[in-house]
């Protein structure tokens, strides 16, 4: 955005200060030169070791490669996950992938990234496994979706784009996962999911190109099966999408045993496999390491085909300079994790905080009820507003629902340094205010309203949550079994308000849940969504409940009356077929005539903004493209197009930030397009009275569809409709463009 006047915020300076800290070191051109030298002097077994994992718990990171002699390359150690570092003592806990989609902030995605992955590099890590733009979340229920940005593929693509190039930034090899069309964990490692050609390029890749672009170094491939072949030797989607048609320069690396076959999987586009054995079926075999030599011996992969592997994963090592004084490995996943360095620092802490309290959505904020200010008497109420009685961390990798809820559970967690419960950092915040604060830190209804009885407000904690399929929890088998809140927390609401105490109600939650009974209570007064907020929960929490930042978050999907309006659903069959198509979440809801509870892109401020002057100026010619693939595509398909902007001002009396939010209607040349898809989106802080300009920069991708018979992306002819607002049904302007 441009202000008209100078208004950065703290964290806005604090933030780039540790996301410039570092660049990208080298080009593609480069690494691909200096990969190649090496490459030269390398011996058969050595390349064989590069590509291969030495087996699960064969060394210290969740996955390694065999070290050659014949050059200073290391065993590459490779480590979960997308929101910190897995087995690792101490890491910064930031918050979920969700959560930071939920702040539509660039640069605080970019920040979280960058400050994850100095983490990484001081522990020796080299492949953060992260970030997660796939599963995309089409199914509201699904288990993994809290570990991605959103399920709107531009919202989730400049994310993606973002964390990569922070993550990078700080000398570490993201890896884009899970690739592709991986969206559900009931039998994830059968099923077979059939996209059509178009909803697989502008739904489920779209973000995986924005990957490409943002030159991530490895993209995983997923446990399932696409169109009745493993991802992980899929012709189609490795060497015909990703290496063709997105130009990806650098490696394909398999999800941990998704590898089923040496000589397939090697023919159709994957350069490494992980962990190096298949743990499942039959135990013990090995598909690559002395099978991928013998292979080549028997001429049916060529040697070219290894070489090419070798070079990826050694230009990806070279492109983020870790031949440049990379620390070696500083912890062991296999024994409690301890670090030999601290590489945490407040700082870092700080940006998990941000990112918190900056994802916060408020839902429902009746009569102004919130901020609040120091009430004689608040009542804090359930099991979600304290620690776990035996700690952040008893569970493994997070694997139940017990105490405050601010990580899902799966390979995608990580330990606690400590985590601020909201209990604690209420308690902090009116310490000295005189204010009695009656608890009742279980789900137990009656508890819960007879300390509701006896406070002014009363804040209930209610949760949700899902994971990785490998644990259930609660009978929920990674996927959840419905959108209800865990615990009876609906009971434990109506309890409370019952009282007639007015009720605030705060959320953790994995994605939406079915808020209809609570809304039902004439004294739910406020609803405030905080997601998984990592180890800041509390303070984030605090920050905007009392007032002193006006929330900011808006909703990265929909909240829909019923899990039926989603129209989507986890399957037991054995193929999932994608009949919806391109109408997924809002794209659905307005396809559909749906009214959603909390439309995609809601969120309330404790201030207004008022939109005006909306302004277009774009040009592009229309047809396909028709550059050379380049890394990202197409060369001209993210060319620039030009501009929208509108005025936004802060209509209100107290300071807050805006997301405008930019949707565009295709005309009717583009058979079957979702009314409106959001194209752009900027974030602003604004004093009241003061006014900003939003600014829309569009490529060709952003007004485009994919053409399956010209196997192109296309620039439709005709109007265009333009809906400029602060949410996907809240449009403040509106205007069209011809091409
Ligand atoms: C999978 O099959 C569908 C339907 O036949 C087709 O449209 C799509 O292009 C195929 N996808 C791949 C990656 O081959
Ligand atoms: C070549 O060797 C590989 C690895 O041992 C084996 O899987 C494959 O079946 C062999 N192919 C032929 C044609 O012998
Ligand atoms: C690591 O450093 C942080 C300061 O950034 C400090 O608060 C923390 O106690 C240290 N942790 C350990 C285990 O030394
Ligand atoms: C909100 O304010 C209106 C108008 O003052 C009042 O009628 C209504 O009862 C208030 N609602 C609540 C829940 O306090
Ligand atoms: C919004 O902006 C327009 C144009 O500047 C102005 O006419 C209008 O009064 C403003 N409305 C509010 C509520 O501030």
């Amino acid at each position: 955005m441009r202000s008209l006047f100078t208004s950065a915020t703290a964290s806005t300076v604090l933030l780039l200060a540790v996301s410039l800290a570092n660049a990208q070191v080298r080009t593609w051109d480069e690494a691909y030169e200096r990969a190649t030298a090496d490459l030269a002097l390398l011996t058969q077994d050595e390349k064989v070791g590069m590509v291969t994992g030495v087996t699960w718990e064969g060394g210290p990171c969740v996955g390694n490669t065999y070290a050659p002699e014949s050059i200073p390359y290391p065993s590459l150690c490779l480590q979960d996950g997308p929101l910190s570092i897995r087995f690792a003592n101490p890491v910064t806990v930031f918050p979920a992938g969700i959560n930071a989609g939920a702040t539509w902030d660039r640069d605080l995605i970019r920040a979280r990234g960058a400050a994850m992955s100095a983490e990484a590099k001081a522990l020796g890590v080299n492949v953060q496994l992260g970030p997660g733009c796939g599963a995309l979340g089409k199914i509201p229920s699904a288990g993994r979706n809290w570990e991605g940005f959103s399920n709107d593929p531009y919202l989730a693509g400049v994310a993606t784009a973002e964390a990569i190039e922070g993550m990078q930034s700080s000398g570490v090899q993201a890896c884009a996962k899970h690739y592709i069309l991986n969206e559900q964990e009931h039998n994830r490692e059968t099923i077979s999911s059939v996209a059509d050609d178009r909803t697989m390029h502008e739904l489920y890749l779209w973000p995986f190109y924005n990957a490409v672009r943002a030159n991530v170094a490895s993209i995983m491939c997923s446990y399932n099966k696409v169109n009745g072949s493993w991802a992980c030797e899929n012709d189609g989607i490795l060497n015909d999408l990703l290496k063709g048609q997105l130009g990806f320069k650098g490696y394909v690396l398999s999800d941990w045993n998704a590898q089923h076959s040496t000589v397939e999987s090697a023919n159709t586009g994957l350069d490494m496999t992980m962990p190096g054995s298949d743990f499942n079926s039959p135990p013990g075999s090995i598909y690559w390491g002395d099978n991928l030599a013998a292979a080549i011996t028997n001429g049916s992969v060529a040697q070219e085909r290894l070489d090419d592997m070798v070079t990826r994963i050694l230009a990806s090592w070279y492109l983020v300079g870790q031949d440049q004084g990379h620390p070696p490995v500083a912890f062991n996943s296999w024994n409690g994790g301890a670090a030999s360095v601290n590489a945490t620092t407040p700082a870092h802490g700080d940006i998990s905080r941000a990112v918190a309290r900056d994802s916060i959505i408020l839902l429902k904020n009746t009569n102004h009820s919130l901020p609040l200010g120091e009430p004689a008497s608040l009542a804090i109420i359930g099991s979600d507003a304290i620690v776990n009685p035996d700690g952040a961390n008893a569970c493994v990798d997070r694997g139940c629902n017990v105490g405050t809820l601010a990580q899902g559970w799966g390979s995608g967690t990580a330990e606690f340094p400590y985590l601020v419960a909201p209990l604690d950092a209420i308690e902090e915040k009116l310490a000295g205010a005189g204010t009695n604060i009656i608890t009742s830190t279980t789900d137990d209804a009656p508890a819960g309203a007879e300390a509701a009885a006896a406070a002014e407000t009363a804040i209930v904690f209610i949760t949700s949550d899902s994971g990785e399929g490998y644990i259930t929890v609660e009978d929920h088998v990674g996927d959840r079994n419905h959108l209800d809140p865990w615990h009876n927390g609906n009971a434990l609401v109506q309890a409370v308000a019952q009282t007639n105490t007015p009720t605030i109600v705060v959320v953790h939650s994995v994605g939406p849940i079915i808020l209809e009974t609570i809304l039902a209570e004439p004294n739910v007064i406020g609803i405030v969504w905080a997601g998984l907020p990592g180890q800041e929960s509390g303070h984030a929490l605090v920050d905007v409940l009392f007032g002193e930042f006006s929330p900011s978050g808006k909703l990265p999907y929909t909240i829909g009356k019923s899990e039926e309006d989603y129209g989507t659903t986890w399957t037991t069959e054995l193929s999932d077929t994608f009949p919806e198509g391109l109408f997924i979440d809002y794209r659905y809801f307005d396809q559909s005539g749906i009214a959603p509870r909390y439309e995609f892109g809601f969120g309330l401020s404790y201030t207004t903004f008022n939109y005006s002057i909306l302004a277009i100026s774009l040009s592009a010619t229309p047809g396909p493209t028709t550059g050379e693939i380049v890394v990202g595509g197409a060369s001209d398909l993210f060319e620039p197009i030009g501009t929208i902007s509108a005025y936004v001002a802060n209509s209100g009396n107290v300071p807050g930030a805006e997301i405008a939010q930019l949707y565009i209607g295709y005309p009717e040349t583009a058979p079957s397009t979702p009314p409106k898809q959001l194209r752009g989106f900027d974030k602003f802080s604004l004093v009241p009275g003061e006014s900003g300009i939003a600014i829309f920069e569009l490529t060709r991708r952003d007004i485009s569809y994919w053409d399956v018979e010209a196997q192109k992306w296309v620039v439709p002819s005709g109007a265009f409709q333009v809906y400029v607002g602060s949410s996907s049904r809240d449009i403040r302007l509106t205007g069209s463009f011809v091409i």
